[in-house]
C-alpha cells in the first residue's frame, strides 16, 4: 500500500513539473526572441538609444511607472512618442512574453 502511495506521489510530482516548468521557461525564451527581433534595435542590453533617460533598467522603469507587466504590455501595444506600437505586429501572447522577459531582465540585471 505504501508503495502505491509513493508511486502516486511521484506521478503527481512528475505531472506538475511537466505542467509548470516548460511553460515558464518557454515564455521567457520566446520573450527573449521577440525582444531581439523587435526591440533590440532601440533597447539592446536594456538601454534606450532614442531616449537615453528611459532605459529598461529597473530604476528607470520604477521612475516612470513602467515596472509592471500591465504597464509594459500597454506601451508595447500602443507605443509612446518615438516608440512604435506593436499591436498589429505581435500577438497578445508575444507581447505578454516580451513584457515578462523585460521585467525578468530588469530584475536580474541586463
Ligand atoms: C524605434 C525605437 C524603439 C523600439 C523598436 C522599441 N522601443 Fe521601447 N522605447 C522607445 C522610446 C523612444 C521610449 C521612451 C518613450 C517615452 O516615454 O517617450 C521607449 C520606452 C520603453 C519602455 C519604458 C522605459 C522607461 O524607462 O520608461 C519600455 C518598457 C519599452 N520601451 C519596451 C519596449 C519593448 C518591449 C519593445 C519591443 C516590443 C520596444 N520597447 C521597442 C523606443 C523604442
Amino acid at each position: 500500500m505504501r508503495l502505491f502511495f509513493n508511486a502516486i506521489a511521484a506521478l503527481i510530482t512528475a505531472i506538475s513539473l511537466l505542467w509548470a516548468t516548460p511553460a515558464v521557461a518557454a515564455d521567457l525564451a520566446q520573450g527573449a526572441q521577440v525582444f531581439s527581433t523587435n526591440c533590440a534595435a532601440c533597447h539592446a542590453g536594456g538601454r534606450n538609444v532614442v531616449n537615453a533617460a528611459k532605459t529598461l533598467q529597473k530604476s528607470d522603469l520604477e521612475k516612470y511607472d513602467m515596472a509592471s507587466l500591465e504597464a509594459i504590455k500597454y506601451q508595447v501595444q500602443n507605443g509612446k512618442n518615438a516608440m512604435p506600437a506593436f499591436s498589429g505586429r505581435l500577438t497578445a501572447e508575444q507581447i505578454e512574453n516580451v513584457a515578462a522577459y523585460v521585467l525578468d531582465q530588469a530584475e536580474n540585471g541586463w
